[in-house]
């Protein structure tokens, strides 16, 4: 952590002289999760500390899905990214005209979208979900048909979940957890039988089916703390296993993780880049936030 202090120290007095806050999500390198983010959460939370931001700047330490959703939230404020390329395979994989293609093919369902989706596909959307809130919006609305867009695993974990919907899909997915299958659970497991396999909803229902507990990011950290199991796999990303080991020493982490290409596009010198020049703003047309707005608030107020 020591070659890592004098950034630290510099984006922390930064963020001070520049009214900005850093809102960071739960993959972020232990650096940036322990030594410079003001708030750190899964996609529901930070879109709801979003709302409550009161400094002028946030630097998103995240994917670009994300700092779109602060600037829908909260339009007011400069919102920087600190690398425009910070994408997502599921972001990336569905465009406002394959909502269309959806409703013209399933016509009356209403469409539930992923946080994890441009501001185009929000505003085309009727409301959107998280990993932790999918089951519950797709159980609270009143038709029987759903399209879930983009991510076909989350949408096939959910509609086990709600068996009383039938839930329809777009055929998106994300490049960390679609790598795991169920054969590397349950071999796994036949070597290490006491191990308790804690897997995020992205991956697909076999994986998730062969695990202990499925949840959030900010849900599998609490399943951990909670329970405080000897042995734990974290079937998703490396840095959640990161961030959490120091407080959790009883918790041995094991087994294979993936890390998300985009996410660790974020490090602690584009940070400081960022706070230093103001840049890379994210701008989201006026029109387009507003009914972006409508379909994550809708998200926000079902999930309290
Ligand atoms: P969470 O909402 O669970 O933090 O998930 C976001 C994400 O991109 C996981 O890959
Ligand atoms: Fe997107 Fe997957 Fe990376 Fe999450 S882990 S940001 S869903 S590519």
């Amino acid at each position: 952590f020591a070659r890592y202090a004098p950034y630290i120290r510099e984006i922390n007095r930064l963020k001070r002289e520049k009214n900005a806050v850093i809102l960071a999500h739960n993959y972020m390198t232990p650096e940036i999760y322990h030594g410079v983010a003001d708030v750190v959460g899964d996609s529901l939370q930070l879109a709801i500390e979003a709302t409550k931001v009161e400094a002028q700047t946030i630097v998103q330490c995240g994917v670009h899905f994300m700092a779109e959703t602060s600037k829908i939230l909260n339009p007011s404020k400069t919102v920087l990214i600190p690398d425009m390329q910070a994408g997502c395979s599921l972001a990336e994989s569905i465009t406002a005209e394959g909502i269309a293609e959806m409703r013209a093919k399933y016509p009356g369902a209403p469409v539930v979208s992923y946080v994890n989706t441009t501001a185009e596909v929000k505003a085309a959307s009727d409301i959107c979900c998280t990993s932790s809130n999918a089951a519950q919006i797709v159980a609270a609305l009143p038709e029987d048909m759903i399209i879930m867009t983009p991510d076909q695993y989350l949408a096939q974990n959910v509609a086990a979940q709600v068996p009383q919907k039938k839930v329809v899909w777009w055929a998106g997915s994300c490049i960390v957890h679609e790598q795991y299958t169920a054969k590397d659970i349950n071999d796994f497991r036949a070597l290490h039988p006491d191990t308790r396999i804690i897997a995020h909803p992205e991956c697909p229902p076999d994986v998730v089916n062969a695990s202990d507990f499925s949840g959030s990011t900010s849900g599998i950290i609490s399943y951990v703390e909670r329970e405080k199991p000897k042995e734990a796999m974290l079937v998703t990303e490396c840095s959640m296993a990161s961030n959490i080991a120091d407080a959790l020493p009883e918790v041995d982490f094991v087994g294979p993780c993936n890390m998300c290409p985009y996410m660790k596009k974020i490090t602690l010198e584009k940070i400081l880049w960022s706070l230093h020049t103001g840049t890379a703003e994210v701008i989201v047309d006026p029109a387009i936030a507003e009914k972006a707005r409508v379909a994550v608030e809708r998200m926000i107020e079902l999930s309290q």
